[in-house]
């Protein structure tokens, strides 16, 4: 089975676990990256029984309405039964890194919203510690160097992601050769750095449930 074959069997599973549970009014929560993307698309042929979305990218929201599933404002609602995106580590806690498609704040802000975060993943994103993954951390642009040196008094590598803007304007610094082993307690930490938005460590709202794709099929995961 290829890595795509394991995203779409992963998103599939999603949406057999939220089907039973859709209502003519419910709104969504919808991630960003390739494994999400499966997952709207297969969500797409059951629109009509749902009302629609609130989306963590303006890349998703396109995605969605380019299927006629109508997009929310996050502002305009006050909770998300469901939210399903993908991560790009989990740890046996379910702590999450996210944020490699650089949608990390709006993705924990649907994350925050929502009352059951449904991670969809391959197996290759499985870690005993998260770090190994490039930490993501938005930054506004002119505290972009300030962030970068606090960043390496914590012991940790940052690289500015060229090229890059987020949907809210701001830059991202990957963190490279972390050990994160109090997902909790470095989130916070990193937080409080004047000048970041946020980061990528989904410790305080990680994962409730985590499908994950492996050769032989779809594993749903227990927290340890
Ligand atoms: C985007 C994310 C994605 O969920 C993460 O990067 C995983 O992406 P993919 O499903 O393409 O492997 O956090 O900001």
């Amino acid at each position: 089975m290829t890595q795509d074959e394991m995203k779409k069997a992963v998103a599939q599973a999603a949406l057999d676990r939220i089907l039973p549970h859709l209502e003519d009014d419910m709104i969504l929560g919808i991630g960003t990256g390739s494994t999400a993307n499966f997952f709207i698309d297969a969500l797409a042929e059951h629109k009509l029984r749902f009302d629609g979305a609130v989306a963590s990218s303006e890349a998703s929201a396109q995605r969605l309405q380019a299927h006629g599933i109508p997009v929310y404002d996050a502002n305009s609602v006050s909770r998300l039964p469901f939210y399903v995106d993908g991560a790009d580590e989990f740890d046996p806690h379910f702590n999450l890194i996210k944020g490699g498609g650089a949608a990390l704040t709006r993705e924990k802000i649907v994350a925050a919203l929502s009352g059951e975060f449904i991670c969809i993943v391959d197996s290759s994103k499985k870690v005993d510690v998260l770090g190994n993954f490039p930490l993501p951390v938005e930054v506004i642009p002119m505290a972009r160097s300030y962030v970068a040196r606090e960043l390496v008094k914590l012991g940790g590598d940052p690289e500015y992601r060229e090229g890059v803007t987020t949907d809210n304007g701001n830059v991202i610094l990957d963190v490279y050769n972390l050990s994160i082993t109090d997902p909790k307690a470095f989130e916070q930490q990193l937080n409080m750095i004047t000048g970041v938005v946020t980061n990528g460590i989904f410790g305080h709202r990680g994962a409730d449930v985590v499908l994950m794709g492996t050769p032989e099929g779809v594993q749903t995961l227990n927290k340890a």
